[in-house]
C-alpha cells in the first residue's frame, strides 16, 4: 500500500489508476426505456406483440431493468406492461408513474405478475416547471414527491424516483428533494437532464454534489437518465458514471422524446471497451448489441443512420486505403473494438436453395431470433419461396424473413398478387387480388401518377379506408441485382398514424405488402396514448 504522504502528492489520474487496479470492476446498471422513453418517439408506437418481443430480446441482451411502460396513460400501455410482467424472468420490470394514488396503483397492478416489480414515480422539480407547469411552491413540489414515493413504498420495495429537470433545478433544492424521497423508501434516485442541457462537467458537478450533501445517498443508487438534444446524451451519463452514479438510463439506438436518449450501445461499449479508465462493468451481452438494434429499428421504422457509432453499417468500414494496409497487418492499428464483440458478422454470404430447416434455424439464431417450431416452419416455408426467387440469402434476407414472422398481426385483408400495365405519362391499370377474411377479392382500377400510385389507389378501392401517405420508403435489404427491396410507409386515417411494410424482390409488391400491412393496422386500430412530457 503507498504511504499517506505518497497518496497525497499524487495526481487525481494517477490515484484512479492505482483504484482500477486495486479493485474489481464497479458494477453498472443498465436501465432501458426503448419501450416508455423511446416510444416516446415520433411516429415509433409499438403494439404489444412488438413490446413483447423487444422485451425479450432485452432480456438476452442482458438489461438489469426494463421499463415496459406507462401504465396509467392508455388500456394499451397498461396491457403491453401487464404482459411484459408477467413474461419476463431474470430482469426488473419498471412501470412508470407520476406522483399521483392513480397513476401509482395502475402501475402496481400493471406490474403485479412481475417476478422483480419496480415503480418509477416522477415529479418535476425545476423552477421553470414549477413555476409555469405545476404552478406548486418549493415546499408543494417536496411534499407531493415524498407523498408519491410513500404511497409506491406501500406495493413495493424497489422504487426509483425523478426529479424531471433535475439538471435545471437549483443544487440546494435538489439535494433537498433526494435526502427526502430516499427517507421516504426510494431505493433510486434517478437525475435526469430532461431537456438534454447539461454539459458532461456541469453533470458530473450535479452528482458530485449529491454525494457530498445528502447524508442518506448510500442508501439509494444514483442514476441519469440524459437526453440527446445538443448530442451530448452518452458524454453526460458516462460524466455521470465517473461522479459516482451506478445507474445508467438508455434506449437501444438512442431513440427516444426529440433528439432521443442516452443511446444504449454506446453507453455500453464506452464503459467496456475504456475499461482501463472507468473501471466499470455491465451484465450487457455485448455479441447480441446488433441484432438488438436490427430489431428496434425494423419494428419501430427508425433507421439507423450509416455512421452511427457501433451499430451503423459503417461503423466498421475502412475505406481509405493508408486504413486498409493497416487492417491488414493488424487489425489494431484501427479498429478499436472487434466487430464480433458487437454481434457483426464478417461473412454474410450464408445460404441457398438447397439449405435445410437446420441451417436456417442456426443462422436465424445467430441473428438474435428464437423461433418457435411454428415459427420455424413459417419462416422455412417464406424461405423456400423466396431461394427460388433468389440465388444467394444473405443475413439481411434471413433477418428480414423472421421479423416479418414477429410482425405478423390478424389481418383482415392479406395480399394475393398483382398486374399492371403502365407506360410513362399515362395512368396504369393495376388488378389487385387479396384474400379478406380468407374470402377472395379483387378490384381493378386505371388511375394515379404511375405505378405505385395505383397500387396504393386500388387497396384503398378495395378496403374502403381512404388514407394520407405521410412516409414512403424504399431501400435494398441485402446487396446485388437481384436484392430483396424493403418498402415502409407510415398512413393516416382519421388522426390515427400506423406503419407498415413489406419486403421482396419485387419492389411494387413489398409497396403493396406494405401498404396493406399498415392498412390493416388502421382497422385493428388503437387508442390514443398520452406521454408524460405532454401532460
Ligand atoms: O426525461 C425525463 O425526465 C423522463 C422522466 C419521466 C424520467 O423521461
Ligand atoms: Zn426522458
Amino acid at each position: 500500500m503507498p504511504s499517506a504522504a505518497l497518496v497525497a502528492t499524487m495526481s487525481t489520474s494517477a490515484l484512479r489508476l492505482m483504484d482500477a487496479c486495486m479493485s474489481s470492476p464497479r458494477p453498472i446498471r443498465i436501465f432501458d426505456t426503448t419501450l416508455r422513453d423511446g416510444e416516446q418517439s415520433p411516429g415509433a408506437s409499438m403494439n404489444q406483440t412488438e413490446k413483447l418481443e423487444i422485451a425479450q430480446a432485452l432480456v438476452q441482451l442482458g438489461v438489469d431493468i426494463i421499463e415496459a411502460g406507462f401504465p396509467i396513460a392508455s388500456p394499451g400501455d397498461f396491457a403491453s406492461v401487464r404482459e411484459i410482467a408477467a413474461a419476463v424472468k431474470g430482469s426488473t420490470v419498471c412501470g412508470l408513474a407520476r406522483c399521483s394514488d392513480a397513476d401509482i396503483d395502475r402501475a402496481w397492478e400493471a406490474l403485479q405478475p412481475a417476478e422483480r416489480p419496480r415503480i418509477h414515480v416522477f415529479l418535476a422539480t425545476s423552477s421553470i416547471h414549477r413555476e409555469f407547469k405545476l404552478r406548486m411552491t418549493e415546499e408543494e413540489v417536496l411534499a407531493r414527491a415524498v407523498a408519491g414515493v410513500t404511497r409506491a413504498r406501500r406495493h413495493c420495495d424497489d422504487i426509483e424516483f425523478s426529479p424531471e429537470d433535475a439538471a435545471r433545478t437549483e443544487i440546494d433544492f435538489l439535494c433537498r428533494v433526494v435526502e427526502a424521497v430516499i427517507a421516504a423508501g426510494a431505493t433510486t434516485v434517478n437525475i435526469p437532464d430532461t431537456v438534454g442541457y447539461s454539459t458532461p462537467t456541469q453533470m458530473h458537478r450535479v452528482i458530485k454534489s449529491l454525494v457530498d450533501r445528502v447524508p442518506n445517498i448510500d442508501k439509494a443508487v444514483i442514476s441519469t437518465h440524459c437526453h440527446d438534444d445538443l448530442g451530448l446524451a452518452v458524454a453526460n451519463s458516462l460524466a455521470a458514471v465517473e461522479a459516482g452514479a451506478g445507474q445508467i438510463e438508455c434506449t437501444i439506438n438512442g431513440i427516444g422524446e426529440r433528439a432521443g436518449n442516452c443511446a444504449l450501445e454506446e453507453v455500453v461499449m464506452a464503459l467496456r471497451t475504456r475499461g482501463d479508465y472507468y473501471h466499470c462493468s455491465t451484465r450487457i451481452v455485448t455479441p447480441k448489441l446488433v441484432p438488438t438494434s436490427r430489431l428496434v429499428a425494423n419494428i419501430t421504422g427508425i433507421r439507423v443512420p450509416r455512421n452511427k457509432a457501433i451499430v451503423g453499417k459503417n461503423a466498421f468500414a475502412h475505406e481509405s486505403g493508408i486504413h486498409q494496409d493497416g487492417m491488414l497487418k493488424e487489425p489494431r492499428t484501427y479498429e478499436i473494438m472487434r466487430p464480433e464483440d458487437v454481434g457483426l458478422e464478417r461473412t454474410d454470404l450464408v445460404l441457398g436453395k438447397h439449405s435445410g430447416r437446420a441451417a436456417l434455424a442456426d443462422r436465424a439464431k445467430a441473428l438474435g431470433y428464437q423461433l418457435s417450431p411454428e415459427q420455424l416452419q413459417t419462416v422455412f416455408e417464406r424461405f423456400k419461396v423466396l431461394a427460388d426467387r433468389k440465388k444467394e440469402i444473405y443475413d439481411g434476407d434471413i433477418a428480414a424473413l423472421c421479423e416479418q414472422q414477429f410482425s405478423d398481426l390478424p389481418e383482415q385483408f392479406v395480399y394475393e398478387g398483382y398486374s399492371l400495365s403502365s407506360e410513362s405519362g399515362a395512368a396504369p391499370t393495376v388488378t389487385l387480388r387479396v384474400l379478406q377474411n380468407g374470402e377472395p377479392k379483387s378490384v381493378t382500377i386505371t388511375a394515379g401518377d404511375g405505378p405505385v400510385d395505383g397500387i396504393f389507389l386500388a387497396i384503398e378501392k378495395l378496403t374502403g379506408i381512404t388514407v394520407i401517405c405521410r412516409d414512403f420508403r424504399v431501400q435494398a435489404v441485402t446487396v446485388g441485382k437481384d436484392a430483396q427491396g424493403e418498402v415502409t410507409v407510415e398512413l393516416e386515417h382519421a388522426g390515427q398514424i400506423q406503419r407498415g411494410r413489406g419486403v421482396s424482390t419485387d419492389s411494387l409488391e413489398a409497396a403493396a405488402r406494405a401498404f396493406l400491412a399498415a392498412t390493416n393496422r388502421l382497422i385493428i386500430g388503437s387508442s390514443p396514448r398520452l406521454h408524460p412530457q405532454r401532460l
